[in-house]
C-alpha cells in the first residue's frame, strides 16, 4: 500500500472492457464530476448470436479501445499530461475482454509514469450513484444518508450492499463485508434476457419485455418467485426459464400465444420485479437503511421503478429511491474512475514496476 495522496486537483482516466462495452472516461477525483465518457457498445455485433460471444468481444475491444481513450481525452478538453492516475477494471468479467483494457491501462501508466489503480467491476457499479450528482435524473433525490442500500441489478449481477458510511471510508473488503443479498444463480437481467429469447425477442430482451408488458395483466399467469422464505434476501431466478418455456408451449398448443403475449410479458416482469422489490425492501428493513440507490441496466425497467416509487415510504425509507442517469447505470468507465478515485485516495494503487505485473481475473472473488 502506498501513502495516501493529497493533491488539489486530480483527473483520473477510467477504462472499462469487462464485457461488451468498451469505455473510457475522465473524471475529477475530488468532485466526482465526469468531464467525459466515451463508450462503444457491442450489442449490435453480438445480437445475431443471442448473447455475448467472448472471443468476438475481446477482438472488438482491441479495435475500439484507442479511439475511446482519445475520444474521452478530446471530450474532456484536456491534454494527456493532465491525467494524474489510471483506473481500470481488472476483475471480474470475460478474461480476454478484461485483458484488453488492462493492457491499455498498463501501457498508458508505464509510458507516463502514472499510478495504476485496479478496480473491481462491482465496486464501480456501487460508486455510480455518486457520479455527477448535479445532473441526476431527479435532482431532489441523492445519496447521502447512511446506512444506504445499494442494489446492483444488471445482466450479470443481482447484489445488495449496505454502505454504512461514505465511500471514502469503505474498507478494501467492502464487497464481501457489506453484501447482504445476491442471486444464487441467474441475475435478474439474465432472467429477462433468457425468457425474452424463448419468446423470440432480440438480445438483450429486457426492454422488449418491458415494452410488450404495457397493457398486459401482470396476474394472468403465476410464475415462480424463487427463495421466498420470510427471512431471505438472496435471489433465485433460474426457475423462470423452464416455467416460461412450459407456459409458452401450452399457449402455442392452444394457438393463444400471439393474443396473450402482453399478458405473458407482464407476468414474467411481475415475477422478476416482485422478487426484486420484496428482497430490496426486506434488506432495507433488516439493516435500518435510510436511502436506497438502484443501479445496473435493469434499473431502466418501468415496472420496477414504479413499484419502488410507490412503496418506499411504507418500507421505512427516509427519502425516495435514487436512480443515477442511465449512462451511469449500464457498464461505463466513469464509475470505474470513481471507484479508482476512492482507492487512489486511500493509497491503494500500483507504481512501476508493480504496474507491469497487473493481471485480469474472471473470478469475482479474486
Ligand atoms: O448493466 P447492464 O447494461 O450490463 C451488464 O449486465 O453489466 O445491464 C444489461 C441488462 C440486460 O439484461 C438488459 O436486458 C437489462 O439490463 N435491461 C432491462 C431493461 N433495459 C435493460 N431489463 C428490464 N427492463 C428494461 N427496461
Ligand atoms: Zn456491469
Amino acid at each position: 500500500m502506498n501513502q495516501p495522496l493529497n493533491q488539489k486537483k486530480s483527473l483520473i482516466l477510467g477504462i472499462e472492457t469487462s464485457c461488451d462495452e468498451c469505455s473510457a472516461s475522465v473524471m475529477d477525483a475530488e468532485t466526482f464530476h465526469v468531464l467525459s465518457l466515451a463508450t462503444f457498445s457491442q450489442i449490435q455485433i453480438h445480437r445475431p448470436y443471442g448473447g455475448v460471444v467472448p472471443e468476438i468481444a475481446s477482438r472488438n475491444h482491441l479495435e475500439t479501445i484507442n479511439p475511446m481513450m482519445e475520444e474521452a481525452r478530446a471530450q474532456a478538453g484536456i491534454q494527456w499530461s493532465d491525467i494524474s492516475a489510471v483506473a481500470v477494471t481488472n476483475r471480474p468479467g470475460l478474461v480476454g475482454a478484461l485483458l484488453v483494457g488492462v493492457s491499455a491501462a498498463k501501457a498508458f501508466s508505464y509510458a507516463r509514469d502514472l499510478p495504476l489503480i485496479p478496480v473491481h467491476h462491482l465496486e464501480g457499479h456501487a460508486l455510480s450513484p455518486w457520479l455527477d450528482q448535479t445532473d441526476a435524473t431527479r435532482p431532489g433525490a441523492k445519496p447521502g444518508s447512511y446506512p444506504m442500500l445499494i442494489a446492483i441489478v444488471s445482466g450479470g449481477h443481482t447484489n445488495l450492499y449496505v454502505a454504512k458510511e461514505p465511500p471514502e471510508n469503505w474498507p478494501v473488503d467492502f464487497l464481501q463485508s457489506s453484501c447482504v443479498g445476491r442471486s444464487r444463480d441467474d441475475a435478474a437481467g439474465e432472467a429477462f434476457d433468457k425468457t425474452a429469447k424463448i419468446l423470440g425477442f432480440p438480445y438483450p430482451g429486457g426492454r422488449w419485455i418491458d415494452q410488450t408488458a404495457r397493457g398486459g395483466n401482470p396476474k394472468a399467469f403465476d410464475l415462480p418467485r424463487g427463495l421466498n422464505q420470510k427471512d431471505s434476501t438472496d435471489f433465485s431466478f433460474s426457475g423462470m426459464k423452464t416455467a416460461t418455456l412450459n407456459l409458452v408451449q401450452k399457449l402455442q398448443k392452444a394457438e393463444e400465444l400471439e393474443t396473450r403475449l402482453s399478458d405473458v410479458c407482464a407476468s414474467i416482469q411481475e415475477a422478476i420485479v416482485d422478487a426484486l422489490v420484496t428482497k430490496i425492501f426486506r434488506a432495507v428493513q433488516m439493516n435500518g437503511c435510510k436511502t436506497l440507490a438502484l443501479v445496473g441496466g435493469v434499473s431502466a425497467n418501468s415496472r420496477l421503478r414504479a413499484r419502488l416509487d410507490a412503496e418506499w415510504k411504507s418500507a421505512g425509507l427516509a427519502h425516495e429511491p435514487f436512480f443515477p442517469k442511465m449512462k451511469y447505470c449500464t457498464d461505463n468507465a466513469a464509475m470505474i474512475a470513481a471507484a479508482g478515485a476512492v482507492r487512489f485516495k486511500q493509497g491503494h494503487f500500483l507504481r512501476i514496476p508493480e504496474t507491469l505485473s497487473l493481471n485480469a481475473w474472471a473470478n469475482p472473488n479474486h
